[in-house]
């Protein structure tokens, strides 16, 4: 595996490594999980030339403290992806990605980034689509992956490359799960071990939801909620149920098959997301 931490040794490695072969790219923030390796699994089995990128991203955070509290590990990330077959790892510097002076390419997503993540972190997509935008444009992938554990992102990303027109596949990949039922997340670490241990009723309530069709989603979306309140450690950021393209909230209707359940739970001062299909 080529490691590279600058644009030049990455422009480097992909005409070695490129040759008119297919690149497929999976961009992290790092602290690399078992979710990420569902992604990478992916990227290697569909591609010649597999690149990922581990970038904590400064300008998606809306959230001075979390940016500081996200987990950093290089060397753990290292391996994992040379375990995992990966031929190059771009692992910038803040200033290598954002040179003083140099502007940032920004993009607008509308109507998808008006809800949910968008609505409550403002700024949030902005940061994420000018980042995916600028790592399309430095490595030109044939295919990039996604995973449907943030599945507003993959929205947003799908929007993006549209209005880039870049030609790159997106491929949106499925929540990885631990054997408890919780979604693999690098926050899931900073978890006490009292509240790891509770964590799991977050997608137990997700699961039971499903049995509420006859419901209408402003309905199961109270029933979400009481269940939610049940436990004293969580607090009910949103739960909302949406059609999974235009991302728009449902409430008088019956949850159609295909709509998306989306909750955010935080526990201490840990932020947990998930989504269910109905
Ligand atoms: P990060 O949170 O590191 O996630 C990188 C990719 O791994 C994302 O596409 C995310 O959805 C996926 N992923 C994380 N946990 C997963 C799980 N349990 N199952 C399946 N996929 C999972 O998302 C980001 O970084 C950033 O916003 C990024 C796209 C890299 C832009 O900075």
């Amino acid at each position: 595996m080529i490691v590279c931490k600058t644009r030049k040794e990455l422009q480097e490695a992909l005409t070695r490594c490129r040759q008119g072969k297919s690149v497929g790219l999976v961009p992290t923030m790092g602290a690399l999980h078992d979710g990420h390796a569902s992604l990478f699994a992916r990227a290697r089995a569909e591609n010649d030339v597999f690149v990922a990128s581990v970038f904590v991203n400064p300008i998606q955070f809306n959230n001075p403290d979390d940016l500081k509290n996200y987990p950093r590990q290089f060397e753990a990330d290292r391996n994992l992806l040379e375990q995992n077959g990966c031929d190059i790892m771009f692992a910038p510097e803040t200033e290598e990605m954002y040179p003083a002076g140099e502007p940032v390419r920004t993009y607008a997503f509308g109507p998808l980034e008006n809800v949910m993540e968008g609505a409550r972190r403002p700024g949030h997509f902005a940061g994420v689509g000018a980042v995916v935008g600028l790592l399309f444009q430095l490595i030109a992938p044939d295919r990039a992956y996604f995973g449907e554990k943030d599945f507003q992102q993959v929205a947003v990303i799908k929007e993006l490359a549209r209005q880039m027109d870049s030609g790159v596949e997106i491929v949106s990949c499925p929540i990885k799960r631990g054997d408890d039922g919780l979604a693999l997340s690098s926050r899931n670490a900073l978890l006490t071990p009292e509240n790891r241990a509770k964590a799991p009723a977050i997608y137990a309530t997700l699961k039971k939801s499903l049995a509420m069709a006859h419901r209408t989603c402003g309905e199961v979306k109270d029933w979400v909620k009481s269940q939610i309140a049940v436990f004293p450690e969580m607090e009910l950021e949103y739960f909302e149920i949406a059609d999974p393209d235009s991302l728009q909230p449902l409430d008088d209707t019956l949850p159609a098959a295909g709509n998306v359940g989306f909750i955010v739970v935080w526990m201490g001062k840990v932020r947990l997301i998930d989504n269910i299909r109905y």
